[in-house]
């Protein structure tokens, strides 16, 4: 009797990626493979580079060899956005960016769980957005996906600041536009208008990336205020430093945001939300170890 040859691929496993370009420094394999181990879901999860001119062909490739989800980086949140418009949740609409991709009856799906990872992470620290005042600083594609969800947090006044003000006013259109009810909450201007005291001051530039932090004259942080960068590095970032000689009381970086949006994707593919708070320590540990 001959043993038969074992399959090539599990098909009980459930196949993920995350699509991009540049795509090797992603932590997402890293931290799915967490949840499923924590919540018993068998699954693989890959890097996908697709070739800039070839988002759409790479995606559709994706899914008719029974891929089930995508989490979409740099650059092409915004092709996601496009290629998924007849079936965006409310947030991805507002936002104009897609992070999280899936099929559903036959139709592309996207979402934007940016919003709600950075929300759960403000949460776990104890920073509820409810009744601050936020100082929203950038107005590139991570500033267009918190903004909304800030608002519909309960913020009192959010005002978004831009180096190309002309940038930070069209966003402020777009959200008035989106959300209407919001408008009394809502102003924009150029970094200039920072001034003021301030509850939680997030930075949504990639200024960080140059270890620069953007120029906030008269910025000045309420006490026990919370001063929050998106990007997330091995040691504090320019703004984080930056931030703590102005007399913010609390400063972080955004890795705790990367594991909570990555949570909600996961949750949307498979019907559980992994517990953020191991998977985070344990990526921390990762970037120290320089791994
Ligand atoms: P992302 O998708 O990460 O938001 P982006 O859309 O290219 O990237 O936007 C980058 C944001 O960082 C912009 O708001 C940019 O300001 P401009 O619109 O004036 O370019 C901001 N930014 C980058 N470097 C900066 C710096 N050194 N100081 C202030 N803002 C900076």
């Amino acid at each position: 009797m001959t043993t038969p040859a074992p399959p090539i691929s599990n098909p009980a496993l459930r196949k993920f990626a995350v699509i991009g370009n540049p795509v090797a420094h992603s932590r997402s394999p890293f931290i799915h493979e967490a949840f499923a181990a924590q919540t018993g879901v068998s699954l693989v999860y890959e890097r996908l580079c697709a070739p800039l001119d070839n988002f759409a062909g790479t995606v559709k490739q994706f899914f008719d060899d029974g891929g089930v989800g995508l989490n979409v980086t740099v650059p092409f949140k915004e092709q996601a956005w496009q290629m998924a418009k007849d079936g965006l949740s409310e947030r991805a609409r507002v936002a104009g960016a897609v992070n999280t991709l899936w099929m559903q009856d036959g139709q592309l799906k996207g979402c934007n769980t940016d919003g709600i990872g950075l929300l759960n992470d403000l949460e776990r620290q104890g920073q509820n957005p409810t009744g601050k005042r936020i100082l929203l600083v950038g107005a590139g594609g991570a500033a267009k996906g918190v903004a909304l969800p800030l608002l519909e947090a309960g913020c009192t006044k959010l005002h978004i600041v831009n180096r190309t003000v002309e940038k930070a006013m069209a966003l402020h259109a777009a959200m008035t536009d989106a959300a209407p009810t919001y408008a009394l909450s809502l102003s924009a201007g150029g970094l200039d208008s920072a001034d003021g005291q301030w509850d939680i001051v997030i930075n949504a530039t990639s200024s960080s990336i140059d270890d620069k932090a953007p120029d906030l004259p008269g910025a000045r942080f309420a006490p026990n205020a919370l001063a929050y960068d998106m990007f997330y590095a091995t040691r504090p970032t320019a703004f984080m430093r930056w931030a703590e000689s102005a007399g913010a009381a609390h400063v972080c970086d955004g890795l705790g945001m990367l594991v909570g949006q990555a949570a909600v994707s996961f949750q949307i593919w498979n019907g559980v939300l992994p517990d953020v708070g191991p998977v985070l320590i344990a990526l921390r540990a990762q970037l120290h170890a320089n791994l």
